[in-house]
C-alpha cells in the first residue's frame, strides 16, 4: 500500500501545553484519505523519525521479517489472517492443537514467507511457556503477537458445569494471559511490540446463552485496557480487537439456523483478517468490527433496560435455546 503522509507540528501553544509531560504533541494525517488521526504524545522524538515511522507503517515493508505469532491459526480467523499477512513476507508461527491443518496451512504459505508450525494447547500452560522459548531460540524475537485461540459453549448458564466454564475460561482468557505473559518480557527487552488480542462484541455486551464465553472475552477487554494502560510508553502496544458474527466452524452451528442467521450480517474470516493486519499496522487501541456499529455497542451501555428488552425479544424469537425454554414453559 502506497500512501502519501505528512506531518505537521502543531501550534506552539499546545506543544508548550503538553510540555508538563516533556512531551511534543503531534498531530500527523494520511494526506490520500484526509484523516485525523487521533493527536498522540511522543516523548522526545523528532518529526522526522516520526515521519519515518509512518511511512514505514503504511509500506508493504513494514512487516517484512517481523516474527508474528498467531495462535488458533489452525482455522477460521487465525487461518485467515496468517493468509493475509503471508504476502508481507514476515516470518509466521502458527499455533493450535491440529497440527494436520497447521502444516497445510504452512504449506500454502511457505513460498511467501518463512513458518513455523508449533502444535499446542494454550490452556496448557507449561506447553506455551516452552513453544515461546522454541521460537526464541530459532528467531530470536517475537514482534506481533495474536491472541486468537477460542472456543464458544452455546448453553443455558445453570445447565453448564463449573468444569466446563473454567475449560472455556483457560481457553479464551487463561490462554491468551499466559501466552502474553511468556512473550511480553522480550518486546520489553527489544522496546517494541504489538499484541493483538481477539475479543468479540460479546466483551462489550452480554449476548443470553453465551454468559461464559462473554465473561471471557470481558475479561480480554479489560485486561488488554489495563496493559495498555500498565506499559504506556515501553514501546509495546495491545490492541483489544471485538468482531462481530464471522462465518467460521466456531459458529456453523449456529448460523444453520435460518432464523438466527437473518438477524446476524456475518463478516468473512477474510475481512476480518484484513483488520487485523490493520489494526497491527495501526497499533489501534481498540476495534469493534461488526454487524452493530461500535457507537451503539458503547452507547447500549447507558440503557440497559431497553437493551434487556430487545434481547428478550429477538431472541425469543430467532434463538433455538430461547424458543425451547418458550415451549417448555408453554
Ligand atoms: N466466529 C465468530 O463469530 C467470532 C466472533 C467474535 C470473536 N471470535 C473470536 O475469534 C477467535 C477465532 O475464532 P474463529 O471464529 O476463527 O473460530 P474457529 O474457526 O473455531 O477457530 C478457533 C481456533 O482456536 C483454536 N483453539 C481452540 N482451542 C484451543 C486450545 N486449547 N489451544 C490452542 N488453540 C485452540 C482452534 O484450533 P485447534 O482446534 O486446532 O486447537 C482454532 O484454530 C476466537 O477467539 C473467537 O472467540 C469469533
Amino acid at each position: 500500500m502506497q500512501a502519501q503522509v505528512s506531518i505537521c507540528e502543531v501550534s506552539k501553544d499546545s506543544a508548550r501545553a503538553a510540555r508538563w509531560r516533556n512531551s511534543f504533541q503531534i498531530c500527523f494525517a494520511k494526506t490520500h484519505r484526509m484523516v485525523r488521526f487521533n493527536c498522540i504524545l511522543i516523548d522526545k522524538q523528532s518529526v522526522d523519525d516520526l515521519k519515518k515511522e509512518v511511512r514505514l507503517q503504511m509500506s508493504d515493508q513494514y512487516f517484512f521479517d517481523k516474527v508474528i505469532l498467531i495462535t488458533g491459526a489452525s482455522s477460521g480467523i487465525g487461518w485467515a489472517t496468517a493468509l493475509a499477512l503471508a504476502p508481507f513476507r514476515p516470518r509466521l508461527v502458527l499455533a493450535a492443537r491440529r497440527e494436520p491443518l497447521l502444516r497445510d496451512l504452512a504449506a500454502l504459505i511457505q513460498n511467501q514467507c518463512q513458518v513455523i508450525v508449533l502444535p499446542l494447547d494454550v490452556s496448557d500452560f507449561d506447553q506455551v511457556t516452552k513453544a515461546v522459548e522454541q521460537v526464541l531460540q530459532q528467531w530470536g524475537q517475537i514482534d506481533f503477537l495474536i491472541n486468537n485461540a477460542g472456543i464458544i459453549a452455546n448453553a443455558r448458564f445453570h445447565e453448564q458445569s463449573i468444569d466446563e466454564i473454567e475449560k472455556l475460561l483457560r481457553v479464551n482468557y487463561l490462554g491468551a494471559v499466559a501466552m502474553t505473559h511468556a512473550v511480553l518480557p522480550g518486546m520489553l527487552k527489544q522496546n517494541w511490540g504489538h499484541i493483538v488480542n481477539v475479543s468479540s462484541i460479546g466483551g462489550m455486551t452480554g449476548f443470553p446463552y453465551i454468559s461464559a464465553y462473554c465473561g471471557s472475552k470481558f475479561a480480554m477487554v479489560g485486561w488488554t485496557e489495563a496493559l495498555r494502560r500498565e506499559y504506556y510508553g515501553t514501546g509495546v502496544t495491545f490492541t483489544s480487537f471485538c468482531p462481530g458474527t464471522v462465518d467460521t466452524p466456531m459458529i456453523a452451528a449456529s448460523l444453520k439456523n435460518e432464523r438466527f442467521k437473518k438477524v446476524t450480517r456475518q463478516r468473512t474470516p477474510e475481512q476480518v483478517a484484513q483488520r487485523i493486519v490493520k489494526c497491527c499496522r495501526n497499533r489501534t487501541r481498540e476495534a469493534i468490527y461488526g454487524e452493530i456499529p461500535s457507537f451503539v455497542m458503547k452507547a447500549a451501555r447507558f440503557f440497559p433496560a431497553i437493551v434487556d428488552l430487545f434481547f428478550f425479544q429477538v431472541y425469543r424469537r430467532v434463538h433455538p435455546l430461547a424458543r425451547e425454554c418458550r415451549e417448555k414453559n408453554d
